[in-house]
């Protein structure tokens, strides 16, 4: 295979190159440029004094302005602390309204911790759970789910797109499937903004037919302790936090006005989603072929089905991941072997391993995930890096030293 890269010579420098913007991305720069206004918006929203006007206004703008995105009504938005919260809320409250003829939950099996623990929770109170197996190439198993849906599902769950591999999911043919047997339908969205152009589809969310989603406001250059959940109208809701009637009684507590300002500034950015959507695929597509045509043994997961534009999972043979995260970090790189979560954590990723993976390919695995501000020039500079680190670790495995050392 050619290196579309074969002639660039770039060589590392002394600046940090962010590839982990599936973990979280940095805060976007129009954020910087309005930092001074965010700072005063101080007062409770829940006041009734001329304190609260402002924090009350941001709100009530970024309510409408994420609403109009997403194409539903503002009604139909809650306000939460991130999407670890909004998945939990909606699988417990699904299960709190459960009755003896609806118990079963179906969910994917690559689904992010918040879901799968959340769901295990549930399981050791008494819900069955259906796990939908993924393969290796990124598909769900539709065939699974056709067959586990019956008039005893309360709720099917399955992500719009994973945060390991970037597969996308077919979550509109999902979603019918689930109605036609009368079952609810979560899928967390924190994946889409910002890396899917949703724009291409008049109907935005609607195309999707949910009753419920999620998103996390750190997902897409807002500030991190965020989160938003769409509920459909009429939807069943039952409160995971009780306060004082935010949120219209749907979860209580005092919004975290100043992220939810930073995500109403965020917003008017998701206009350009498609250019940046675009550039990330094509930066994506020569990484890849570049570390396909230079390093032997390497492999992409996932790579046949529907992929998010910005994320490359691969399998390197003979290289250990978490080693190889070490040596590129030294060397001025931020990639990741698996969920940011689990980062730290020895045991492989269990998303790669539900999609067939044996435990070595697991863990040989490298997450890139590009974002608005990557270049040309980064992933030149980092293809040359992960060329030349692996060639070192493979030397050192073949010659018989220690795997687990990173090299600088
Ligand atoms: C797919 C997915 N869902 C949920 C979450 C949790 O989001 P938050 O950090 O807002 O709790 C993440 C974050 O890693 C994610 O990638």
């Amino acid at each position: 295979m050619n290196d579309p890269l074969q002639n660039q010579s770039l060589t590392s420098r002394n600046v940090r190159i962010y590839l982990d913007h599936n973990a979280t991305t940095p805060p976007a720069p129009v954020l910087a440029a309005r930092w001074s206004e965010l700072l005063f918006v101080t007062g409770n929203p829940s006041s009734i004094h001329n304190e609260s006007r402002m924090p009350k206004a941001w709100l009530r703008e970024t309510r409408q302005k994420f609403a109009n995105y997403l194409n539903c009504s503002p009604l139909e938005i809650i306000f939460n602390s991130g999407a670890s919260e909004g998945n939990s809320s909606i699988l417990k409250s699904a299960w709190q309204l459960r009755n003896q003829n609806r118990n079963e939950i179906i969910v994917s099996q690559v689904e992010h911790p918040s879901v799968i623990k959340t769901a295990e929770h549930l399981q050791a109170q008494g819900a069955i759970v259906h796990w939908v197996p993924v393969d290796r190439a990124g598909l769900i198993d539709l065939d699974f789910i056709k067959n586990k849906l019956s008039e005893k599902t309360l709720l099917v769950s399955v992500m719009f797109a994973n945060n390991e591999t970037g597969s996308i999911f077919p979550i509109k043919e999902i979603a019918a499937l689930a109605h036609q047997a009368g079952a609810l339908m979560h899928a967390d969205c924190v994946q889409l903004l910002g890396k899917y152009n949703l724009e291409q589809h008049p109907e935005k969310l609607k195309i999707f037919d949910l009753d419920y989603a999620t998103f996390s406001a750190h997902k897409f250059y807002a500030l991190a302790g965020t989160g938003v959940v769409f509920i459909k109208k009429n939807s069943p809701w039952v409160p995971l936090v009780h306060g004082g009637g935010q949120e219209r009684g749907r979860r209580g507590g005092t919004e975290n006005v100043l992220g939810i300002a930073s995500l109403g500034i965020v917003l008017d950015e998701l206009k350009a989603a498609k250019v940046h959507v675009d550039e990330m695929l094509r930066l994506r597509n020569l990484l890849e072929s570049s570390i396909l045509a230079r390093i032997d043994g390497c492999t992409i997961t996932a790579a046949e089905g529907a992929r998010l534009a910005n994320t490359s999972s691969l399998v390197m043979t003979n290289v250990d991941g978490e080693t190889l995260l070490m040596s590129l970090d030294l060397k001025g790189f931020s990639v990741s072997t698996g969920a940011a979560c689990s980062s730290g954590n020895p045991e492989p990723s269990p998303v790669l391993l539900a999609m067939g993976l044996s435990r070595i390919e697991a863990q040989s695995s490298l997450r890139i995930s590009l974002g608005w501000q990557t270049t040309e020039e980064q992933i030149i500079l980092f293809v040359n890096t992960l060329v030349e680190v692996v060639a070192k670790l493979r030397e050192i495995n073949l010659t018989g030293k220690d795997l687990t050392h990173a090299v600088s």
